[in-house]
Parts: C-alpha cells; structure tokens; sequence
C-alpha cells in the first residue's frame, strides 16, 4: 500500500469566487490539514485551451488561481502547488491514456456535450478528450483520493475506467494504478448567484455583477450582500418551506458553509427574522471570513515573482513523483 494522494485542480480562467472557496478550496485546505495525504493542487492551464483564450491573458490568470489557492489557505509547503504545464508527465501519459480509454466512454460525457454545444464539428479535439486528460493528472501522482463536485463524478468514473483498463492489459498482474475514490465532500456546498439563488455562481458568467470574488474587499463583499434578491417574507422554521425559497435557501446555505453549521441549525436562530436582520449578519460573517483571504490575495497577486518561485518549487515537487510514475507506464507498454 503506497501513500495516500489527492489531486485537484482548478481552471485559471476568470475570477474566482465564493463558490469555488465552499465547493472546492475550502475542503483542499482541510485535506491537506487533516495531515494524512500527500496533496498535489494543481492550476491546470492545460485544459484552459480546450476552449479559445487569450495567451496575453494567461500567465496572469494561472498567476492568480494560483495566489487565491494560497490565499484560501494552500500552503506551498504542506502541499506541491503547481501548474499543470509545467510538468510535461501529465501530457504524456495523456497520450498513451488516450490510447486506453475507448471512444464510447469519452462520448458518453455529458460534459463535452453541454460546453461544445450544438456545433460539436467546431469543438476542439482536446475539449473531447479532457477526461482523459484529467485521468492522467490524477494517476500520474497516483492519486488514491480526488475531492469532486457533482459536475466532475463522471470524470472521475472514467479515470478509474482507464486505471483498470490500463492494469488489465498491462499490469501483467499488478495495480500499476490505484483505482482513485471520490472524496464526498461536506453539504451545501453548491452556491447560487445572489441574482437570483437559481443559476451557480460561476466565473464563466460574465454578467453576474452579484457575484462575491474573492479579491473582493471588505465593502464590496458587504454591498453585495445587501444587495442580493431575497423575497418579502421572514426566514421560516422549517426546512421544507425554506426549500421552497431558492434565494433564502441559498443565503443560509452560505451563511451555514462559511461557518461549519448545518442549514436547520442556521435557521434555528434566525427563524421568524426578516431579511434586514439576516442579511448584515451573514455580511458580518461573510467579511470576517473572506476579508482576511482577499487581503492576502490582492498581496499576493501584486508579488509576482513570489508566485513565480512557489510554483516552480511546486512543479519541481511534482515532477519528483510524476517522473517515475510515468516511466514505470512506459515500460509496461514496452517503451
Ligand atoms: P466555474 O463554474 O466558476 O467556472 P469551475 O467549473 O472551474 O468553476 O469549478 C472549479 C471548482 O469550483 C470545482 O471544484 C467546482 O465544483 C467548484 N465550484 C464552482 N462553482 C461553484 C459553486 N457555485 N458552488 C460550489 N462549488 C463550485
Ligand atoms: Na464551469
């Protein structure tokens, strides 16, 4: 039995935000604390030209996603922070897994479907094969545990999919890959546009002016707060009829994410308070927890060559693993 990995990865493209704290930083962080994994977190600028881009505008954005991993609390030297394409391992045993996965598997992603739309002649080659791409992000560390959100379950069961494939025909007996577990990760953590609690938050959604960043200061993350929809009525004493409240439901699910409570607990408090009650108070929580991660990301994203030494230490780490791993997959395959 080898050591315990993770490996998650975010894309550098667009702001990051409240959502991808909760849904995804935030449990990064407890990971690497609960002390029991070898954690590899990876900005992986590697799947960000599947769609088109702007060059000028990348290095800037993996120097950011990179600024609010460590912001969230990602420590360099706990865990290897790294860009993707800066460790070449991850691309070649992409293609010796785009020789394992079947066509079929990648077809049956929902995924592509959804982002190449209807015109799927005029997606890039590199957007259908991203799943096997991300199969080998996590097994060239061996990974044996992957934190995912409900858009990435598929992916992963295709990622094992490649492991036993690859084991089956080349492993002559032996688990060269681990079959990576999911990490099921704690409620609520899918959070909505304070527009209107129905759509997620996204960086993608350009438009969303109501959307909390996280270089947002203090001020703003308040404003924005205040401002987001909310109904007439008092918080209820139920769940039932808080579910049936879309941007009530989501205002307490952020105020029960950002402090480790469950919903009902939320509510118990705040039952029968209208919204002016509620509202500044999860601004008061929402500030004292995002404040000191902006304030540290704005610092950060000013010290470039700081960013730039962490994430050439973190790739050098990462290649120190990656390396024989790869080189063990070439030789079963009889390289
Ligand atoms: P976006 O939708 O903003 O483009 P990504 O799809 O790149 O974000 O997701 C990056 C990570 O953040 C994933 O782990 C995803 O599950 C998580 N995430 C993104 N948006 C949200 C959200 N609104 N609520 C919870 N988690 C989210
Ligand atoms: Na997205």
């Amino acid at each position: 039995n080898g050591p315990k990995r993770i490996f998650s990865g975010m894309q550098p493209t667009g702001q990051l935000h409240l959502g991808n704290y909760l849904g995804a930083l935030k449990n990064w962080v407890a990971l690497q604390d609960e002390g029991s994994f070898e954690c590899f977190y990876c900005v992986v600028d590697m799947h960000a030209i599947t769609m088109p881009h702007d060059p000028k505008a990348l290095p800037g954005a993996v120097r950011a996603a990179a600024a609010a991993y460590i912001a969230a609390g990602v420590d360099p030297a706990k865990s290897a922070l790294f860009a993707q394409s800066a460790v070449p391992e991850h691309a070649e045993l992409a293609w010796i897994f785009n020789c394992v996965a079947r066509m079929g598997w990648a077809e049956r992603m929902t995924q592509f479907k959804d982002k190449a739309g209807k015109d799927k002649e005029r997606a890039s080659v590199g957007l259908f094969t991203y799943p096997v791409l991300m199969a080998a992000d996590i097994l060239v560390y061996k990974a044996t545990h992957v934190p995912v959100g409900d858009d990435q379950k598929q992916h992963l069961e295709l990622c094992r999919d490649v492991a036993a494939r690859f084991n089956r025909d080349y492993g002559d007996g032996e688990m060269i890959f681990p079959i990576t577990e999911p990490v099921i990760q704690g409620p609520g953590a899918r959070i909505m546009s304070l527009r209107d609690g129905l759509s997620k938050m996204s960086k993608s959604d350009v438009s969303d002016n109501s959307r909390i960043n996280l270089h947002d200061d203090a001020d703003t993350i308040a404003k924005k707060i205040r401002k987001a929809k909310t109904d007439p009525e008092p918080l209820p004493d139920t769940m039932e009829a808080l579910n049936a409240r879309p941007e009530a439901t989501n205002l307490v699910g952020i105020y029960a994410a950002l402090t480790g409570r469950t919903k009902a607990d939320v509510l118990a408090e705040f039952a029968g308070q209208g919204f002016g009650v509620f509202k500044p108070a999860l601004a008061d929580v929402a500030v004292e927890y995002l404040a000191p991660i902006s304030d540290e990301f704005r610092r950060l994203v000013a010290d470039q060559a700081e960013i730039d030494r962490i994430l050439t230490d973190g790739a050098e780490r990462a290649r120190t693993v990656a390396a024989p791993v790869l080189k063990q997959a070439k030789q079963v395959i009889g390289y």
